[in-house]
This record gives C-alpha cells, structure tokens and sequence, in this order.
C-alpha cells in the first residue's frame, strides 16, 4: 500500500455502506475513511464501532464527518437512499432516490471536491447518470457499481458448475444492473478455455443448464431480500475492489456503469460493461466481440435505461 494519504468520504451508513466501511478497513485499501450519513448519530456509532476493530486491522483513519470533509476526497461513495422492499424491482425506487441525488452532489460539490464519485444506490444505472450531469464532472470520474455484482454472481455459479475457483472464471454480465440484464455467453471462458469449446467437446454444460445460472444470476436480489430483507455484502465487497482498483491505480477490468459514446452502437446511457479502472476513474470502455443476440439484447437494455431517465427528466 502507498505511503500517501487517501480519503474515501462515504455517503449512507446503512447497511451497504456499513458493509463496505467494514470491508475497507479490513483489506487496508484506504488510509483515512469519513462516513457522513443524515442521522449523524448512525455514523457516529458505526465508525465507534468500526475504530474498536483498529486493533486487529490494517490502520485506517475512520470518523463521522460532514460533506465538508469531501473538499479533499480522492473517492464519495454513495451508499444513500431506499432500497427494494420485497417484490419491488431496483427501477421503482427511481422517484424515491433520484430527487435526494440532488441534495446530496450538490452538497459535495459545494465543498470544492475534486475527485472521483462512485455510486451504489438503485437504480443504479439512472442514479449515476443523473451524478454525472448534477456535477458536472468529466463522465470518467463519475462511475456506478453497475454489473459488477451480477459479473460475480455469475463467475460464482459457473464456478460451482465447473467446480473451478470463480477468480478463475472469465465471464460477464452487462447492461443495467436489474432485469434486462445479460450474460455474455460467448466470451466466458473457464481458465482460457472457451465455454462453447466444453460445449461442443463435452456436450457440458446445456443450454437449460446455462439458463438457469443465468436466471439465478438475474434474481438474486429477489432471492435474497425475501430472505433476508436486503443485500449487503456482496456489493460491500464488489465497491470495495473498485475502490481499491481507483486508489492503487490498478488499470482492472471490472464491470461498472460507465457512460458510453458510441461504443456498442450506443451514446447517452450510462449501463454496466467492462472498463479499465485506474487512478482517473474509467479509463476507458473495453469493447467486446458480442453475438447478434447479445448486442440486440444489450440495445433494449439501453432503451429501457432512457426512458427510465426520460421519465424522472420530464
Ligand atoms: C443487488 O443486486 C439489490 O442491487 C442489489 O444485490
């Protein structure tokens, strides 16, 4: 880890960003962190109880601050906001979050911050967008989560199928990080072997077989908030590798919301792709070879993303 000061401000202590302070701090990925959240005394009581743990971790600066403290942040994580009750989607809660966006960017750019804004809250895709434009920010320093959640779900159950360590499965999910989301089948390969090579050799996995990982994939937030009431960990630990990827100036390819230009035949929309992460933030979009089917399905994705943002614009 570089000797130099780095400052995450994270914005939301509840539990994702309660989830995520308690990643950093155990990976030692940042030197100072500040949690700001609406009931100061949240934030007080987490980062209590977060520096009691200083002990047994890597050291790190952790306190309850104010959206001062982001004039010299090198990362806001936004965590702030509702989320999904059972059997809502990440879509609905769009007029719920998108109108506390404005209160919340704006008091960070008040500050003089002159870094880099991560965004996790749902719908995670419209949210950063709109981040994007209430800054003001060039669009490489304003990135969401995006897919990188559902990249691992994914690479997790393909490793379970091949009984092969996810990190060693290469595989994506992209576009919006909610339901038309989609696995890009034809670049996944295990290990440097192609997915379609074990198919055609082995006749393993199946279609079904792949299907049914997929739709696991895409529901398992519903799967888990019925359980449990919300997910947490998962996505503590995905802001946790971006974050890291930012700070130590990795160059990872890692799926996030990022705003395309033309890349994928789409400009305008910000949705989940692989990108090359660094110190500047998205360096830049990596392009995959996609099938027919997949850049068809990728475009209704997009289409469903602008008019989700035309309908809290208008
Ligand atoms: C997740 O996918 C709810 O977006 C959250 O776990």
């Amino acid at each position: 880890m570089s000797e130099r000061v780095t400052r995450v401000a994270l914005i939301g202590s509840g539990f994702v960003g309660a989830s995520y302070a308690f990643a950093l701090l155990n990976q030692g990925i940042s030197t100072e962190l500040v949690i700001i959240d609406k009931n100061k005394h949240k934030a007080e009581g987490d980062a209590m109880d977060l520096n009691h743990g200083i002990p047994f971790a890597p050291y790190m600066k952790i306190w309850a601050g104010d959206y001062e403290d982001c004039k010299t942040a090198d990362l806001v994580v936004i965590t702030a906001g509702a989320n999904q009750a059972p059997g809502e989607t990440r879509m609905d809660l769009i007029n719920k979050n998108a109108h506390i966006f404005k209160d919340i960017v704006d008091d960070v750019m008040k500050s003089g911050f002159e870094g880099i804004f991560l965004v996790a809250t749902n719908p995670v895709d419209v949210l950063t967008y709109v981040t994007q434009k209430y800054s003001g920010l060039p669009a490489n320093r304003v990135f969401g989560s995006g897919t990188i959640l559902d990249t691992a779900r994914l690479r997790f159950l393909v490793g379970q199928e091949f009984n092969i360590d996810p990190r060693s499965v290469h595989a994506y999910v992209m576009g919006e990080h909610g339901d038309t989301e989609l696995p890009i089948w034809s670049n996944t390969n295990i290990g440097g072997r192609l997915l379609s090579d074990y198919q055609r050799k082995e006749g393993f996995p199946s279609q079904e077989k792949l299907d049914e990982i997929f739709v696991n994939v895409r529901d398992a937030a519903y799967q888990i908030i019925d359980r449990k009431g919300a997910t947490y960990y998962g996505i503590a630990m995905g802001l946790a590798r971006l974050t890291k990827a930012i700070l130590w100036n990795e160059n990872a390819v890692l799926s996030v919301s990022t705003l395309l230009t033309g890349q994928y035949g789409l400009e305008d929309v910000y949705l989940g792709v692989p990108a090359v992460v660094n110190r500047s933030g998205v360096r830049e979009v990596v392009e995959l070879q996609l099938s027919e089917d997949e850049y068809k399905k990728l475009h209704h994705s997009a289409e469903v993303l602008k008019k989700a943002l035309q309908s809290i614009n208008g």
